[in-house]
């Protein structure tokens, strides 16, 4: 790959669909196979000769762009606040992938969640340190079980009663059984820079923060 080539992550899944209209009013058009669920590559061309996109799991988005494989990505706070690299600065909120990390329980189970009884609880999660630090603010053990899909099934099966996930129209959850009963931090993806290429290369990538900016501003 060319040394100047500016490299934009975006995460595949759900979010992908809302972040196309915005990529694209921002002047960035890829290549047909990027929205091509079948198709097998990974780096995509556009209608820039120096911009390639990555379509990468929205963990994944931070981390190339924490290590500085890519130099723009798009990111929820959720996978911010959870990996929480110091290379990685969020100037812009996007609005999109808007969605909640909840704390669910069976919906049969005795009780809510009744923070002032309990020193110690077990949570099925992708993310542990959120998790942790939300229970340990209140005085309370959480012993985290990583998972990475498929959550809701834990209680079902017997790992844990709680798990700590994303929730947007709560279908899911619904759907295994369980209900909501408390929220640790409300979720939308935004706008993720590389520092150190911000530093190297600050007009260009100045340039798309603020052609961004302009799109998600636009009433
Ligand atoms: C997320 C999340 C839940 C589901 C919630 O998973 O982990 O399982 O969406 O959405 P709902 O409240 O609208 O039902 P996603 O489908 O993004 O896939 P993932 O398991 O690969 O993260």
């Amino acid at each position: 790959m060319k040394q100047d080539t500016l490299v934009i992550a975006v995460p595949k899944g759900r979010i992908l669909g809302e972040a196309l209209p915005i990529i694209s009013a921002a002047g960035i058009n890829p290549e047909p196979a990027f929205t091509d669920e079948g198709s097998r590559k990974l780096l995509f061309a556009t209608n820039h000769p120096h911009i390639s996109l990555i379509r990468v799991r929205s963990f994944d988005v931070a981390t190339f762009v924490a290590f500085g494989g890519a130099q723009l990505g798009i990111a929820g706070n959720d996978v911010l606040v959870e990996f929480d690299y110091s290379e990685v600065y969020a100037p812009l909120d996007l609005g999109i992938g808007k969605c909640r990390l909840s704390i669910a329980q069976p919906k049969d189970l005795q009780g809510g969640l009744e923070l002032g009884r309990l020193s110690h609880i077990r949570i099925a999660t992708k993310y542990p340190n959120m998790t942790n630090r939300w229970f340990a603010d209140r005085g309370i053990q959480a012993e985290c079980i990583k998972l990475n899909g498929a959550m809701e099934l834990a209680p079902t099966l017997g790992l844990c009663q709680r798990i700590v996930d994303l929730v947007s129209t709560g279908n899911t959850l619904k759907a295994n059984g369980l209900v909501e009963v408390g929220t640790i931090a409300q979720v939308t993806s935004r706008l993720i820079v590389n520092r150190a290429a911000l530093k190297v290369r600050p007009q260009e990538i100045s340039g798309w923060i603020d052609k961004f900016r302009a799109v998600t501003e636009r009433p």
